[in-house]
């Protein structure tokens, strides 16, 4: 059996994507890859006792304690590198990552954004759709490169509601996520054995 493809899941809050992500590998709908790190920038998100529980290396940090992203990004980056993680994994990491770890895993960062790209960048993306009044929501899987989710798109997927309920879109919006990161993640991992 060839080696297990090595994931890292970056989360900053409730981590139901890292439980998508790390539910395919066990399951092999991410065919032979695991999860080796999680990291995250909230010690207290539920997200680190997801990790905790599942055995899963931590890395969680606190960034105030560092003088600046440089310092915590080349820790990040080096730990990564000591795990030999081939794909970080942003879902839901609440923070823009900086040049240090762009130079140090270029390509390799991808993420989710509960919108349909280029429309509704940034925090709030599902509250910013339902105030345009739009009917046709969606998420989208891109590679992170220095501007605000506007990196190469990977896949798209789009899903019709008429409705005008946050917490339903926002459940609607999850319930893709939760099949299109892991299907993309596992086709990413096929196109570049
Ligand atoms: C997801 O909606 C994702 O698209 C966005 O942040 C949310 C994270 O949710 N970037 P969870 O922590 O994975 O439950």
């Amino acid at each position: 059996m060839a080696e297990k493809r090595r994931l890292a899941v970056f989360a900053s809050g409730y981590g139901s994507n890292f439980e998508a992500i790390q539910k395919a590998c066990e399951e092999g709908t991410i065919p032979n890859a695991e999860v080796v790190l999680v990291v995250s920038d909230h010690r207290d998100a539920r997200v680190c006792s997801l990790a905790k529980d599942a055995g899963i290396p931590l890395l969680d940090f606190c960034p105030k304690e560092y003088p600046n992203k440089a310092h915590y990004e080349s820790i990040i980056a080096e730990r990564c590198e000591e795990e030999k993680v081939e794909l970080i994994c942003l879902a839901g990491y609440m923070r823009i990552v900086g040049p240090t770890l762009l130079e140090a895993f270029r390509g390799r960062i991808i993420n989710i954004h509960p919108s349909l790209l280029p429309s509704f960048k940034g925090a709030h993306a599902i509250e910013q759709a339902l105030s345009a009044g739009v009917k046709v929501f969606g998420v989208t899987i891109h590679y992170v490169d220095e501007t605000l989710d506007g990196g190469k798109i990977i896949a798209q997927r789009a899903f019709p509601y008429e409705g005008n309920d946050i917490e339903e879109v926002t459940s609607l919006t999850h319930e893709v996520e939760h099949i299109l990161y892991p299907e993309t993640i596992a086709k990413l991992l096929q196109t570049n054995k």
